[in-house]
């Protein structure tokens, strides 16, 4: 039996199928690296010693995808693919809605048709909208900025009317604060193609000496320092925060839904102080107009993921500068391109052997 991870190639699929195979899971994986790179999974074979199965496919090709049902053991999906830059997805929706909402609908038809009735799902801190107040708990107020957030709101609804419809369902539902950081190797990390809309891959950046300085949207939030506070936890703690997740949805039915994040929140000034402490590398920034559809303070409560995952965050902000500037370091162009690392054996549906074999 085997977990089938979509978009295992990405930032957070990417961590996860690393704690999954260190977890004795066996894993197979499905991505398109439209927005990943399949060097990210050689990696995570050659950290773990394990071996991965990948299907190189689009989930929106129906009949590929129906033979990664037909050719495995599945027990449970951990689906992380999709499209996720909040300004590209207001100027191209359908793009959203087709890859996000379509594929969702694809793959948990195939889910009820083999009897593998068991998933998590990447959601994230956006459908809350712009809170009323923190910190934010799972029964708040549902609302999306965006087509991005649309999508993610729109797929928790769907999962909650498929369990329903059909109450053999177990479905958790992860809402994630920031996700940063990258494992403590420096070997895999987060690998934005172009320029990067999130904080930490841009400071990163600017350290690395590819970007001039970090603009900060906004100076007048009503905050400790006037700039925006997010809840930054380590993206290690979070792919961990999936295992649990993945327990519970082994061994119960009904829909969960859960915040991970660390319950604290900080400044973007805090952010970059403590970077330059825990790097010695110093940002250069500049204050600029606040970001459109940006709230001010967002961070989790996240006390029920505590309760019932048993799951709480354990590294802190120093540990997540430190592992995301080591990565970056290490990496300064990432990931090589694409074109260059694709490993013929990569490519086909089959085990890959593990590195230098
Ligand atoms: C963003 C997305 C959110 C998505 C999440 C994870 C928006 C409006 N929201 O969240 O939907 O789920 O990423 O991918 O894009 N900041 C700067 N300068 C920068 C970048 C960010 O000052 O160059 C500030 C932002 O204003 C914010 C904080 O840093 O206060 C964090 O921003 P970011 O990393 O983009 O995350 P979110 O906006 O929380």
């Amino acid at each position: 039996m085997a977990i089938l991870v979509t978009g295992g190639a990405g930032f957070i699929g990417s961590h996860t199928c690393l704690e999954l195979l260190s977890g004795g899971y066996d894993i197979i994986v499905v991505d398109n690296f439209s927005n990943s790179n399949p060097e990210s999974l050689k990696r995570v074979t050659e950290i773990t010693g394990k071996l991965i199965k990948i299907y190189p496919m689009d989930l929106l090709d129906l009949n590929s995808l129906e033979t990664v049902f037909l050719d495995n053991h599945i027990e449970a999906v951990i689906h992380f693919a999709g499209l996720k830059a909040v300004g590209e997805s207001v100027h191209d929706s359908l793009k959203y809605y087709k890859n996000n909402i379509t594929a969702t609908l694809l793959i948990c038809e195939l889910m009820q048709k083999y009897k593998v009735k068991k998933m998590v799902f990447s959601s994230s801190a956006t459908v809350y909208g712009l809170p009323d107040s923190v910190p934010i708990s799972e029964g708040f107020p549902l609302k999306a900025l965006n087509p991005y957030g649309r999508t993610k709101l729109m797929i928790e609804e769907i999962l909650q009317d498929l369990y329903v419809s059909d109450n053999e369902w177990s479905i958790t539902i992860l809402r994630y604060f920031n996700p940063i950081g990258a494992h403590e190797s420096g070997w895999i990390g987060e690998d934005p193609s172009g320029t990067p809309n999130n904080l930490m891959p841009y400071i990163t950046r600017v350290a690395v000496g590819q970007l001039k300085e970090l603009q900060i949207f906004g100076k007048d939030y009503a905050t400790v320092d006037g700039t925006g506070v997010r809840d930054y936890i380590h993206v290690v703690d979070l792919a961990k925060g999936h295992l649990l997740a993945l327990d519970k949805t082994l061994t119960s039915s009904g829909v969960h839904t859960y915040n991970l994040g660390t319950g604290r929140g900080y400044s973007v000034l805090e952010v970059v102080e403590a970077f330059e402490l825990a790097t010695g590398v110093h940002i250069p920034y500049k204050m600029v107009q606040p970001r459109s559809g940006d709230a001010a303070i967002c961070y989790a409560d996240p006390t029920k993921a505590e309760k019932e995952l048993n799951w709480k965050a354990a590294k802190g902000i120093i540990e997540m500068c430190q592992d995301a500037w080591r990565w970056q370091s290490n990496n300064p162009h990432g990931y090589v391109k694409k074109e260059e690392s694709v490993n013929p054996r990569l490519v086909q549906s089959e085990d890959f052997l593990l590195p230098n074999n």
